[in-house]
C-alpha cells in the first residue's frame, strides 16, 4: 500500500487527529530492502509489513440479520492471517438465522483452511460471564446481553482480547462490495504501521455511496448522518481552541479499527451511537480538559488516523427512520458530555426538536455507557465462557496458524 502521511495535524491534549490520508497504491509490491526516509509525505508499506500486523488483528463482522449471501462475500474478504470473528444478534426463529450464519461459517473456514469464531450476543453463557467479571452494565432487565451493535462489537472486543490480539477492527456485514472490505482491512493496518502510538485508532472514510439518482449513478460523498454528526463533533473541538476547523471527516465511521491497548481504555456508548462517542470519550479523556482518569497515556499521545478509502461503499440501504435514529444517538452523546459547552447543547436540543427527534417540550435523554473493559476480570470471564465450543480456540490464541 502507498499512502500519504496526515497533511495536517490537530492537537488536542493528548490526541493527533489527523486529517484525510488519500491512498496512492492499493498494492505496492512487497519488501525491496528500501527503506524510505522518514521526511517522505507518501509511505510505501511493503505487503509483508501489513500481514505482520494483520497476524495480530482480529476482525470483528457484528450481523443481524443480514442476507447470507453478503455475510460469505464479506468473509472471502478478510485477509487470510486475521483472526475472524462474527457476534450474531439474529433471530433464531421462526428460522434459525444463527444456525444458517454459523453454516455458512464453517464451509468457508473448510474451504479457506482457517479457524474463526461466531457466537450469539444472546448465548447466556456470555452474559453470566460478564456478570461474573464484574460487568453488569451490558446486561438488559432480563439478565442477557443488550440488544445493540455497540454491544456486539464489546463481545468481540473482549473475545480478541482474551485470545491476545493486538489489533481490533470492524467492518458491516452488509457490503455488497467484498473488494472494499479487503481495502478497510490494509489501511487498518497501514494506520497502525504509520502511528507512533501504542494508542491508535483508524476510521475511514468512504470514497463514496454509490446511488441511482435519476436513472443514473451518482457517487455522494457524504452519509446523510455522517455531515451532521461531523459538524456537531467539529463545532466541539472548535469550542475549545478557538479556531473553526472541519478535522473531524469520520464522526460516524462503522469501518475502524483500534490498538487493544487503546480499544480496553475507551468507555463505549450503545448501539450506533458508538462511533461518534469515540471520539467524544477520546475527548472526554484525553483532551486535557477534564482531569485525565489515566494519566500514563496522557503522557504519551492518541493517535486518529483517519483514510479515505478508494472502493465506493455500498450497502443496504437505511429507512429515514434508522437515518434520523442515528443522528438522534450522535446528538445524545455530544449533548450529554460533561465537556459539550452550553452554546453547542442549546443548538443541539434546538435542532432535535426542530427535526421531530423529540417533542418541543422534552430533553434529550442519557444516553446508555459502557465503562473501560480494561477493569473487566479476564479469568473469572474464561472460566466462564469454558463450556463453549470457541473457548478452545481462544485459549490456542486463535489465528495463530494463520
Ligand atoms: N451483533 C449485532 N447486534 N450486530 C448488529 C446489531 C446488533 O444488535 N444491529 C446491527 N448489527 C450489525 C448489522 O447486521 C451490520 O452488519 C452492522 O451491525 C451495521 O448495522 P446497519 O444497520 O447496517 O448500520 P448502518 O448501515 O445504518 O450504519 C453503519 O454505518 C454507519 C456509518 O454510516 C453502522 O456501522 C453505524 O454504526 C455507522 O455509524
Ligand atoms: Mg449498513
Amino acid at each position: 500500500m502507498r499512502i500519504e502521511l496526515p497533511k495536517s495535524v490537530e492537537r488536542f491534549g493528548a490526541i493527533r487527529f489527523g486529517d484525510l490520508q488519500k491512498v496512492f497504491e492499493l498494492d505496492s509490491g512487497m519488501d525491496n530492502g528500501y527503506i524510505p526516509e522518514p521526511k517522505h509525505a507518501i509511505q510505501r508499506i511493503p505487503y509483508q509489513q501489513l500481514c505482520r500486523i494483520f497476524r495480530d488483528m482480529a476482525i470483528v463482522v457484528p450481523v443481524k440479520n443480514e442476507r447470507l449471501k453478503l455475510v460469505e462475500g464479506v468473509l472471502c474478504a478478510i485477509p487470510h492471517p486475521c483472526m475472524i470473528i462474527i457476534v450474531s444478534n439474529s433471530p433464531k426463529s421462526p428460522v434459525d438465522r444463527f444456525s444458517m450464519e454459523q453454516d455458512a461459517l464453517r464451509d468457508f473456514c473448510t474451504f479457506a483452511g482457517k479457524n474463526a469464531l461466531i457466537t450469539h450476543q444472546k448465548d447466556p453463557l456470555l452474559a453470566k460471564a460478564f456478570q461474573s467479571a464484574g460487568y453488569n452494565s451490558i446486561l438488559d432487565n432480563e439478565g442477557m446481553i443488550r440488544d445493540g451493535k455497540a454491544e456486539g462489537m464489546l463481545i468481540a472486543t473482549l473475545l480478541a482480547w482474551l485470545a491476545g490480539k493486538k489489533y481490533i477492527g470492524f467492518v458491516d456485514a452488509d457490503n455488497y462490495f467484498p473488494g472494499s472490505i479487503e481495502e478497510y482491512i490494509r489501511e487498518y493496518a497501514a494506520g497502525f504501521i504509520i502511528s507512533r502510538s501504542p494508542y491508535t485508532m483508524v476510521r475511514i472514510a468512504w470514497h463514496s455511496k454509490p446511488k441511482i439518482v435519476k436513472s443514473k449513478l451518482f457517487f455522494r460523498k457524504w452519509g446523510r448522518t455522517s455531515t451532521k454528526t461531523n459538524y456537531l463533533l467539529n463545532s466541539l473541538i472548535s469550542h475549545y481552541t478557538g479556531f473553526e476547523t472541519e478535522i473531524i471527516k469520520t464522526g460516524n465511521a462503522g469501518e475502524h479499527a483500534l490498538s487493544m491497548d487503546l480499544a480496553l481504555n475507551l468507555d463505549y456508548s450503545a448501539g450506533y451511537s458508538i462511533e461518534p462517542y469515540h471520539i467524544v470519550n477520546l475527548l472526554e479523556k484525553f483532551g486535557g480538559i477534564n482531569e485525565s482518569p489515566l494519566p500514563e497515556i496522557m503522557k504519551k499521545t492518541v493517535e486518529i488516523h483517519q483514510i479515505e478509502s478508494r472502493n465506493p461503499h455500498l450497502h443496504e440501504a437505511g429507512e429515514k427512520e434508522h437515518i434520523d435514529q442515528m443522528r438522534y444517538l450522535a446528538m445524545q452523546v455530544i449533548y450529554h458530555s460533561s465537556i459539550c459547552p452550553e452554546t453547542l447543547r442549546r443548538e443541539i436540543l434546538r435542532e432535535a426538536r426542530s427535526g421531530g427527534h423529540i417533542k418541543a417540550d422534552s430533553d434529550i435523554s442519557q444516553p446508555h455507557y459502557f465503562p473501560a473493559l480494561s477493569r473487566i476480570d479476564k479469568s473469572k470471564f474464561l472460566d466462564e465462557i469454558s463450556p463453549a465450543p470457541y473457548a478452545q480456540l481462544i485459549r490456542n490464541g486463535i489465528g495463530k496458524e494463520n
